[in-house]
């Protein structure tokens, strides 16, 4: 500090004080004001804003990527380049030398400038420190890992399906069936799923779209939640393995249903064990294998037509007739309602049992 410097700063110094302007109260209510001000907001914003909470830490899911907050990524990233033994001196370290410097500031800066364009020294020495906070936190976000790609658990998809498999039989197949077929939900009687492994279903629903149905569940509809954060059992990787395992019932992509189905349209003469049992083995087995829901079992040819305790429930030559193509169409009868229960049949499909049953119902 000059002499001229030093003379206007004392004669500004004796003027504030002849004003009556003390650090107490003067400064420290301004302060004050401010603090409450800070204090006020941050209240409304946890109030009104809030932060949602992580899921409950789980200590086997392996494709959790831990991060501290992004205003403390810089010092995250700054420990990468220390070797592991030096961390924890490092974090210490550098602690210690910023407050010494912070402590020190008035007695290295003698410089009675207030202005940053007048004390340059001080002003580079600010904007580097910024510009390397800035560059500390962009490199530590850049070099996280997405959470999707960090999933390693289960190696190739052939594997995760394989894995999919097993949770699958674990947690769904009691209610969806062994197969993704459907049916009544063991211990809950008249209460059915829709089949999972129907091509219409499966094409026209995303993965994203299944994984939420299973994280958080459908309560109304009686699905229940299976992800962690929502009280479930599942982390992840476990649903995106089930979603895979399950979308691998669909068939190839190029084989869309609207082919297929068109395709059923043109069979003027179906075959029993080409186009109708296919069928019957996809949508009815479920109910009607081993199961012998109202008396009836689909397994093989004779049962389809003779047994039910409705029997017989197919008028050869006359489908109108036929319980069970009336049940295929929705319609209320004596054995029960629409069959399969939740989800009917594709409108081409329920025409070419009615073909085949018009036809004679035969065993070609
Ligand atoms: C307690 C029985 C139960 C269990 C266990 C269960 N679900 Fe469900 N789930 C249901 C019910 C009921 C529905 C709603 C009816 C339907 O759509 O079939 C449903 C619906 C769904 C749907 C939506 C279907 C649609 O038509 O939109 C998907 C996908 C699904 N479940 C997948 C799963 C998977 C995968 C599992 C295993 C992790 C599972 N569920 C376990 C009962 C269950
Ligand atoms: C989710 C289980 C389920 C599926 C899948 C299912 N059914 Fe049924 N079915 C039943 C039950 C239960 C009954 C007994 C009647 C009732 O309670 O409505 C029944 C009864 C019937 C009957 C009457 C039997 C009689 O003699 O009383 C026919 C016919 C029938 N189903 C045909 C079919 C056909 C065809 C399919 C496949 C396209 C099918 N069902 C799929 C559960 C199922």
């Amino acid at each position: 500090m000059n002499e001229a410097d030093k003379k206007a700063y004392l004669a500004k110094y004796k003027e504030k004080k002849q004003n009556g302007e003390r650090f107490f109260p003067h400064s420290i209510a301004k302060d004050a004001v401010t603090s409450l001000f800070l204090f006020v907001l941050l209240l409304g914003l946890v109030i009104f804003v809030g932060v949602p909470n992580e899921p409950p830490a789980n200590p086997t899911d392996s494709s959790y990527i831990p991060r501290p907050e992004w205003y403390f990524l810089w010092a995250f990233q700054l420990l990468k380049y220390f070797p592991g033994s030096l961390e924890g001196a490092a974090i210490v370290g550098l602690g210690v030398v910023l407050a010494v410097g912070l402590f020190g500031l008035p007695f290295l800066d003698r410089n009675a400038k207030r202005h940053p364009f007048n004390r340059p020294v001080a002003s580079a020495v600010m904007l580097l420190i910024v510009a390397g906070l800035a560059f500390l936190t962009i490199q530590a976000a850049v070099t996280t890992p997405k959470a999707a790609e960090a999933v390693s658990v289960g190696g190739d998809k052939t594997a995760r399906i394989e894995a999919g498999g097993k949770l699958y039989a674990e947690y769904c197949a009691s209610c969806h069936g062994e197969n993704g077929e459907g049916g009544e939900i063991e211990g809950q009687a008249g209460e059915f799923t829709n089949p999972l492994n129907d091509e219409a279903f499966l094409v026209t629903h995303s993965s994203e779209s299944l994984f939420n149905v299973v994280d958080y569940g459908w309560e109304s509809l009686g699905m229940p939640p299976f992800g962690l954060k929502y009280g479930g059992a599942l982390t992840d990787p476990d649903i995106r393995a089930i979603v895979e395992f399950v979308q691998a019932w669909a068939p190839s992509e190029e084989a869309a249903p609207e082919g297929d189905l068109a395709a059923l349209a043109l069979i003027e003469t179906p075959s029993y064990s080409q186009h109708v049992k296919p069928i019957f083995d996809k949508r009815c087995l479920s109910c009607h294998g081993a199961r012998k829901k109202g008396g009836y079992s689909m397994t093989d040819y004779t049962g389809v037509m003779t047994s039910g305790d409705n029997a017989p429930v197919i008028v050869a030559g006359d489908a109108a007739n036929s319980i069970l193509a009336q049940m295929l169409r929705g319609i209320k009868t004596d054995a029960g309602g629409q069959m399969p229960p939740s989800r009917p049949l594709a409108n081409e499909q329920i025409e070419l049992i009615e073909r085949w049953i018009n036809q004679g119902a035969l065993n070609n």
